[in-house]
């Protein structure tokens, strides 16, 4: 299995406005794999406007909001391509699409890496961090995971949460919550 880093990516749509997804890069020697599964604003933005950033964060809400109709993160003009980065990325990178494999599920749009650039330093791992992430994915996947699996896998990170969560992370797994609850009470 390659890499994958889980990021913030923003691409630019055909009406120059700046559209931000949580997706997974997959690591192909330097370059990164962009995969979003069809139907995806991302994918539409990419084959239009073949730039992207890739905005890192330990800010987790970013993640969370995505998924929960909060997308309003503000964002800043990258410094080589024409799309935006994160205002708040503690690094981003600038990718420029060079190959796109075709698949009527889930392209492929190799990105070749531009710029990279470390705006703020690092603060160390938190354990309630990677379990909003882990539950962010699984709110992606509402409608494709049987829910006793998604109940099951929540609970365990729910423990990480209890135990290590700061305000950030508990306000982002509250938004998470709140949108399984909604889901399953219709
Ligand atoms: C950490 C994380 C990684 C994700 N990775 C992917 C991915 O690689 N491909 C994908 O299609 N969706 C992925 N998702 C789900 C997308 O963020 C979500 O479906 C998003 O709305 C993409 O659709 P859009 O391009 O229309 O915004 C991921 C979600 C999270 C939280």
């Amino acid at each position: 299995m390659p890499l994958i880093r889980e990021t913030i990516v923003i691409t630019t749509g055909r009406d120059g406005r700046a559209h931000i997804a949580p997706l997974g890069l997959i690591a192909e020697g330097d370059d990164w794999i962009i995969a979003p599964f069809r139907p995806s604003a991302t994918l539409d933005n990419l084959e239009t406007v073949p730039f992207a950033t890739a905005s890192h964060t330990d800010d987790v809400r970013v993640f969370a909001g995505c998924l929960t109709s909060r997308r309003d993160w503000p964002t800043v003009d990258a410094n080589v391509v024409p799309v935006q980065r994160l205002a708040d990325a503690l690094t981003h990178m600038e990718l420029a699409v060079t190959d796109v494999t075709a698949d009527p599920q889930r392209p492929r749009f190799r990105c070749r890496v531009v710029l990279t650039v470390q705006h703020a330093p690092f603060q160390g791992f938190n354990r309630a961090q990677a379990a909003v992430v882990e539950a962010a994915i699984l709110v992606s996947r509402l409608n494709m995971l049987p829910r006793d699996r998604i109940e099951r896998e929540l609970a365990i990170l729910q423990s990480a949460v209890e135990k290590t969560a700061g305000l950030v992370e508990l306000e982002a797994w509250s938004w998470l919550m709140d949108k399984v609850t909604a889901h399953y009470a219709v």
